[in-house]
């Protein structure tokens, strides 16, 4: 009778434990699958106009998921470094939010979508009393200039140390990648001190500029890209330092300023083929967040004409899709 009992419990345990299996996604099968596809596609370029990218492969390929609770997934060239470029600029931002609030960001960095490529000198001729968002160079190199500290070195070791944070590791800088930027960002230079111009920068453009090549030349893996990623997945609370490195009332207003602009003119098309807030940068890097679920990052350096990567995009498309996490599709 006992023996009954408990056979029947077993079954029906083991009858719940396939059903959720078949509702839910083996996100370890999910990324295999997703590399398998995606390895072959071969459209993009990989970015020169910084020297020393154009000698990163065009064959290096990574995908890892890191979910909200802390689980990691990671599938291809997971130990690859590569500079995080312009996905810095979503973390100072979170972290010149932290310090400011998210009214002072709104007034002086802005959450408006250009239409224009990310270094759009017309951008800011076109709005001369704010850099648009804080995404593109402009707004991005304001948003150095907003970071609180006494000095240029606390400034620079408050943005690095809270790139570590939210990667849970201890991030450095490739020293190469930034010679050859600091060597070629007179572009950046302009910006700053057209901001400056107008009254709308909050430091020296020198320095600013220098600090922002900085950010852009600190190098991760793609899975410390997933778990900075996680940390905005998880309300801004990190899933492995269990530090709140964000305050959960402006996770929000970063993941809106990643939506309108974090594939710069791609954005648009972006949110509507994909449906999540997603962060590019020239090294080919790229990292999407699905709020209480899960980030994806991918490292693949082939780009499109407006610097996102073409692997990256496919990728995080397939997943969002097989998962159905767009922010815009209903879910029971
Ligand atoms: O300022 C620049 O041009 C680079 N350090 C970063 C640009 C970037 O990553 C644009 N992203 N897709």
């Amino acid at each position: 009778m006992f023996n009954n009992i408990l056979k029947s419990v077993l079954a029906t345990l083991l009858l719940l434990s396939v059903a959720a299996s078949a509702n839910s996604v083996d996100y370890n099968v999910l990324i295999k699958q997703a590399h398998q596809q995606y390895k072959t596609a071969n459209e993009g370029k990989v970015a020169d106009y910084i020297p020393a990218l154009a000698a990163y492969s065009p064959d290096n390929f990574a995908i890892a998921i890191v979910t909200a609770d802390g689980k990691v997934y990671a599938t291809g060239d997971s130990d690859k470094t590569f500079p995080l470029e312009s996905i810095s600029k979503v973390f100072t931002l979170a972290l010149v939010m932290e310090q400011h609030g998210s009214d002072e960001v709104l007034a002086k960095l802005g959450a408006n979508a250009t239409g224009l490529p990310f270094n759009s000198a017309l951008a800011v001729e076109l709005n001369p009393g704010e850099p648009q968002n804080p995404l593109v160079n402009a707004g991005a190199i304001s948003t150095v200039s907003l970071v609180k500290a006494e000095n240029k070195t606390e400034r620079w070791h408050r943005i690095l140390n809270n790139l570590s944070a939210y990667a849970d590791d201890n991030l450095t800088v490739n020293e190469p990648v930034f010679a050859s930027e600091m060597a070629t960002n007179q572009h950046n230079q302009a910006l700053a001190q057209l901001m400056l111009s107008y009254d709308v920068f909050y430091g020296d453009p020198r320095e600013a500029v220098e600090i922002y090549t900085r950010e852009c030349s600190v190098d991760v893996n793609v899975i410390q890209l997933a778990k900075m990623g996680a940390v905005l997945a998880n309300q801004g609370r990190s899933p492995f330092n269990g530090k709140q490195l964000l305050n959960a009332k402006y996770v929000p207003q970063v993941l809106a300023e990643m939506a309108i602009a974090g594939l710069y003119d791609g954005s648009g098309k972006w949110l509507y083929t994909a449906g999540i807030p997603a962060k590019s940068g020239v090294s080919g890097g790229m990292v999407a967040v699905v709020p209480g679920k899960f980030a994806i990052a991918v490292y693949s350096p082939p780009l499109d004409r407006a610097g996102n990567s073409v692997r990256g995009q496919k990728v995080i498309r397939h997943i969002a899709d097989a998962t159905r996490a767009s922010l815009f599709t209903h879910t029971q």
